[in-house]
């Protein structure tokens, strides 16, 4: 079966900005103290050398914080630049190419997920696929951390740091994600919604699924 289409948009668009993406990012948690709260938090939460995957992982800058509070952390994203640009950042951690629409690990092998802003990435109708895959690579009484601006638009760019592009970002309502969360068999840990900060544009979101035993 052909790829679809908003896969290959995306992995095309992230491949094209990934080095202004990396440079533009790179200090950004440590000016986001709610952000490095979450994270922190669910770092202690999931615990110590504990197996994490963080999909959607970008340059790893999420992955490299979590793995700074212990964690046992991978990293996967769609995009081979993105990762190239991770291994070269983080040597000491593991990053693949690969899709959360497909997940290339064992059911049941990890204790947590992290979509940071990369579930953002799928379209509405995709979403419970996603979903049912983050619930199959956990294990029972595993843990899934979501970071997502909130609202109900699909925001098309045709431009990312001065490059052509053409990348959907997919704003969503907390009480959606929830939702679409428990239809998948997780129950609801934790709701954070903020108000923007400085170029934000919208509301941001955080949810912190529980797979049940
Ligand atoms: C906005 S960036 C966030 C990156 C990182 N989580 C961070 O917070 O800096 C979105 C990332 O998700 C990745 N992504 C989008 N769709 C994906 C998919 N289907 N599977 C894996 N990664 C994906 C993109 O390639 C991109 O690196």
């Amino acid at each position: 079966m052909p790829e679809p289409s908003f896969l290959t948009e995306t992995r095309t668009g992230y491949d094209t900005i990934a080095a202004a993406y990396a440079e533009h990012f790179a200090g950004e948690l440590d000016s986001s103290p709610w952000q490095r709260a979450i994270l922190g938090a669910f770092a202690e939460i999931v615990g110590a050398g504990e197996p994490v995957a963080d999909i959607g992982c970008g340059p790893g800058r999420v992955t490299g914080f979590l793995a700074e509070h212990g964690l046992a952390v991978r990293g996967i994203d769609l995009s081979p630049a993105m990762v190239e640009l991770a291994r070269r950042h983080h040597p000491d951690i593991r990053f693949d190419v690969g899709s959360m629409t497909a997940l290339d690990i064992s059911d049941g092998s990890l204790a947590a997920v992290v979509a940071w802003y990369s579930l953002i990435h799928i379209p509405p109708a995709a979403r419970p696929g996603v979903l049912a895959e983050f619930h199959r690579v956990l294990r029972p009484g595993g843990r899934l951390l979501l970071g997502f601006q909130v609202g109900t638009e699909v925001k098309h760019h045709e431009e990312g740091f001065g490059f052509a592009v053409s990348l959907d970002f997919h704003r969503i309502l907390p009480e959606e994600a929830a939702a679409s969360a428990e239809a998948a068999g997780f129950t609801v840990d934790m709701r954070f919604v903020r108000e923007p900060a400085g170029w934000e544009p919208t509301p941001q979101a955080a949810l912190l699924l529980l797979r049940p035993n």
